[in-house]
């Protein structure tokens, strides 16, 4: 750690879009001394030097960071939280003015499971779908359980599933065998070893991210993504398809209930259970007729949201950061810019299912200035070229003073981008703009 503010070095954890927009505004702040992600992706190299390190190789990470000076860690995605890096830096005394961005074990349970999350949503009185949960000992309960529900009917494995252990299923006998499968067939591994079986909320869906520094919070930008690979939200879920800040439906009035009823509880039960947090906190929500209701909790910020977020944010992102580690939240206000963020994943072809890699990326210089092209899937060829690594590809934003605006300038710039077999969404935020 160099101890100069003025001068901080943050690594960022994570390859994938959501990283390349956190390192892009990262990296412009006044008090950057070096910035690095690891292991990063061909893009995150537009704005911080990359390093070879394996996010879940603790011991790695922190030899990096005694040899590199560095003094804060972002942790982009869930796994390593889950598994402790906070914790385990916070039990050496050495790395006490490490600021760690992400919580500890404890408060990643949040995420890590969803029968926590949804009994600490419960002694809270936050608003969340009534449920139960079940284990292999206990299928025919679960079975009957069902016969109290009204469809289509939502079953949940309770541990880490890559965003894909929630399963709706309109019919009953469809979703007696999903429970099944799940439970006695460990469909999930063991993350299906418990199933959370919830009511169905009928609304609309939106991000809400927040930065909490164990004590305080403070309200990000808002996000919608859209989840599914087919247009009008058909066909598999995917990681996200595309993302638009702000969303329309979530106006003063919405965001205020939000922050009233969902985002102060949710800080005062961890306080009061004393379970330390600091970081991001992505509130999945249902706006149902109006209301805000918790469909889950995620310790880290989304993917692509975060590539609608960032952008929009005008305070300097290592200022609020340090605020973080110094539980100093309160004192700050977060500027945000008033324009509108339009975000267009580009896919491979097949995704979510197979895919081919290796395809060379063409029209990246071709794009207008101020387009912001965060790499989810690339890596660097040997001829320098940009080659696609991955099935989500490249994440486009622009900024414009309005969402249809916005929408249109993503659109343009995304033409100019080629790629074998590329896919995308032509429909990203139409609903939100009628
Ligand atoms: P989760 O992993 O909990 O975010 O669930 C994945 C997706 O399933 C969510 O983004 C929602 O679109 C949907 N979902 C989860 N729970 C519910 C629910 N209770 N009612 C309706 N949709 C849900
Ligand atoms: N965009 C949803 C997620 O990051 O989990």
């Amino acid at each position: 750690m160099t101890g100069d503010r003025n001068k901080t070095r943050v690594l960022v954890l994570g390859s994938g879009g959501r990283e390349c927009a956190l390192a892009q505004k990262i990296s412009q702040s006044a008090h950057l001394g070096g910035l690095f992600v690891a292991p990063g992706n061909a893009g995150s190299l537009q704005w911080a030097e990359n390093v070879a390190l394996d996010p879940m190789n603790f011991a790695q990470v922190k030899d990096f960071i005694i040899e590199n000076g560095i003094d804060m860690l972002v942790v982009g995605p869930e796994d390593p939280l889950v598994s402790g890096i906070h914790d385990y830096f916070q039990a050496d005394a050495n790395f006490r003015d490490l600021a760690v961005i992400g919580p500890w074990k404890a408060g990643a349970r949040l995420e890590g499971s969803k029968q926590f999350a949804k009994e600490f949503m419960q002694r809270a009185g936050i608003p969340t779908a009534a449920y139960s949960s079940f284990d292999a000992t206990r299928l025919a309960e679960a079975k009957a359980f069902l016969d109290t529900m009204r469809p289509p009917y939502v079953l949940k494995a309770d541990g880490l599933a890559a965003g894909k252990g929630v399963l709706i299923e309109s019919d009953k006998a469809a979703a007696e065998a999903a429970l099944e499968e799940m439970l006695v067939g460990h469909k999930f591994g063991k993350a299906s070893d418990k199933v959370v079986i919830e009511q169905f909320l009928d609304g609309i869906e939106l991000s809400v991210f927040v930065l909490i520094d164990g004590e305080h919070h403070l309200m990000l930008p808002a996000a919608k993504d859209y989840k599914k690979i087919g247009e009008g939200d058909t066909g598999l879920n995917t990681g996200g398809m595309g993302s638009v800040s702000p969303v329309p439906f979530a106006g003063k009035a919405f965001m205020d209930k939000v922050e009233e009823r969902i985002v102060k509880p949710t800080v005062s039960q961890l306080r009061k259970e004393h379970i330390p947090y600091s970081g991001f906190l992505f509130i999945g929500l249902m706006n149902v007729d109006g209301e805000p209701y918790v469909v889950e909790y995620n310790v880290r910020m989304g993917d692509p949201e975060t590539e609608s977020v960032m952008p929009r944010i005008d305070s300097d992102m290592v200022d609020l950061l340090w605020a973080v580690h110094d539980r100093t939240l309160d004192k700050v206000e977060l500027k945000v810019k008033p324009e509108a963020a339009a975000c267009v994943m580009l896919v491979s072809g097949g995704y979510p299912g197979s895919y081919e890699k290796g395809h060379a990326v063409e029209g990246l210089h071709d794009v207008s200035e101020g387009t912001l092209l965060f790499h989810a899937g690339t890596e660097a060829g040997a001829d320098g070229r940009t080659l696609t690594s991955g099935g989500r590809v490249l994440a486009v934003t622009t900024l414009a003073p309005t969402l249809p605006e916005a929408l249109a300038k993503t659109y343009k710039e995304v033409e100019k981008i080629h790629f074998d077999k590329m896919y995308y969404r032509k429909d990203i935020g139409k609903d939100v703009c009628r």
